[in-house]
């Protein structure tokens, strides 16, 4: 059958294909240690799965109301305004099947053909995908590993236009692990405040932070909470991925229109997920902080052992769970005595020769580089770069 012209904006990911080998080699049996996951590799905390099953045995199983049970919205107001000091009403929040559906929901609400959504990379790609389904243009703004990955004012102001509607932040950041603080934040909305250019904030990583809590776009900037859609869910702080329970808060206007997006797509977010979410946002949140003390040790593992093998630099990420390090040395080094010409051709290497995988720069709009997760175990972590120090030098 013949498909949407829509598709045809879409390039596949890059990554695609390294995917694809790195799950037939797992089926054929062979060693693989994968650091391409996005996702931590904890169970889902006992009391919050445990919440699911008591939602199934209570039979709350039914559709329930589009933009979410009231007590999970609810839950989710206490949470902004406990962990962030925002100020939300349960009719400013919606509740999707994971965060990707809210940013779907928020782009299809806000964006006409034509309007230009700047969004600094490397960055996530489901934004660009996303912002074109909904008839946008991105427009990629690069930053570099000297400015530590951060947009700066000076970069927004030169990439605003007539046609520009929205700014992505995802702080902290997927995949470079970048946070920007109140500050830097601030410098950034003192660009947009004379202008009706809105915000995307996802801040899925929010509490998966290193050196104290990472801030949040509306809360740094007040005067533009009235324009930020702040997006946020259980995935990634709870370990509830497959769970599928996302949101967004912001204006009433925009939530309202989002929720009619979601009544002819989704309808709710799955019911039992709800009760689940509702536990893991409104119980303590000492679980997601020894997740984050245990991906602490790892980031500082990785990261100092990524250093040592020649031809490779890594900053240290001051949130997420992903390591980001420049790899130009080691392809430079490799070119010599093989094919590998590109970040993406020594993914392929690492995962044929020493069966480790990881996701090319390319996949971010950032070649030169590999993104490599650090939400596995340690010793899967030591042996992992131990491999890759042999494909680069040849000595492990
Ligand atoms: C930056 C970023 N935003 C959003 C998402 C989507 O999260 P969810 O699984 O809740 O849809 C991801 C998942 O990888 C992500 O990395």
């Amino acid at each position: 059958m013949k498909l949407s012209s829509r598709l045809s904006a879409i390039a596949p990911s890059a990554t695609m294909a390294i995917d694809a080998r790195q799950k037939a080699m797992t089926r054929e049996g062979r060693p693989v240690i994968s650091f391409g996951a996005g996702e931590p590799d904890f169970p889902t905390p006992a009391p919050i799965a445990a919440a699911g099953i008591s939602a199934i045995e209570a039979g709350f199983t039914k559709y329930t109301a589009l933009s979410g049970i009231p007590e999970l919205r609810e839950a989710v107001c206490m949470r902004l305004n406990c962990d962030l000091g925002l100020t939300y009403s349960p009719e400013q929040i919606t509740i999707t099947s994971g965060a990707k559906a809210a940013l779907f929901n928020a782009f299809q609400a806000l964006l006409n053909p034509g309007d230009e959504v700047i969004i600094p990379s490397p960055n996530w790609v489901s934004y660009e995908a996303q912002v074109l389904l909904a008839g946008g243009v991105p427009v990629i703004v690069p930053t570099t590993e000297a400015d530590g990955f951060k947009l700066d004012p000076g970069s927004l102001r030169r990439h605003i236009t007539s046609r520009t509607r929205l700014l992505v932040l995802n702080s902290p950041c997927n995949p470079t692990g970048a946070v920007y603080s109140a500050g830097e934040l601030r410098g950034l909305g003192a660009e947009l405040l004379d202008s009706e250019i809105g915000v995307v904030s996802d801040e899925i990583y929010q509490r998966i932070s290193y050196d104290g809590p990472s801030a949040s776009f509306a809360a740094s900037v007040p005067e533009m909470a009235g324009r930020t859609i702040l997006i946020n869910g259980a995935s990634k702080s709870y370990s509830m991925t497959g769970w599928r329970i996302g949101f967004a808060a912001g204006p009433l206007e925009v939530i309202a229109a989002m929720n009619g997006i979601q009544s002819h797509s989704t309808s709710n977010a799955s019911s039992v997920s709800q009760y689940a979410a509702l536990k893991a946002f409104s119980d303590s949140q000492a679980e997601v902080d020894k997740m984050c003390v245990a991906f602490r040790q790892r980031r500082d593992v990785i990261v100092s052992l990524l250093n040592q093998i020649p031809g490779i630099r890594c900053s240290m990420p001051s949130g997420a769970f992903y390591a980001f390090p420049n790899v130009y040395g080691a392809v430079a080094r490799l070119s010599e005595s093989t094919s590998v010409k590109s970040s993406l051709d020594l993914a392929e290497y690492l995962l044929e020769s020493v069966y480790v995988a990881t996701v090319p720069g390319e996949a971010f709009g950032a070649p030169g580089y590999l993104r490599l997760s650090f939400a596995c175990g340690m010793p899967a972590i030591q042996e992992g770069i131990a491999r890759i120090r042999e494909a680069v030098t040849g000595v492990r």
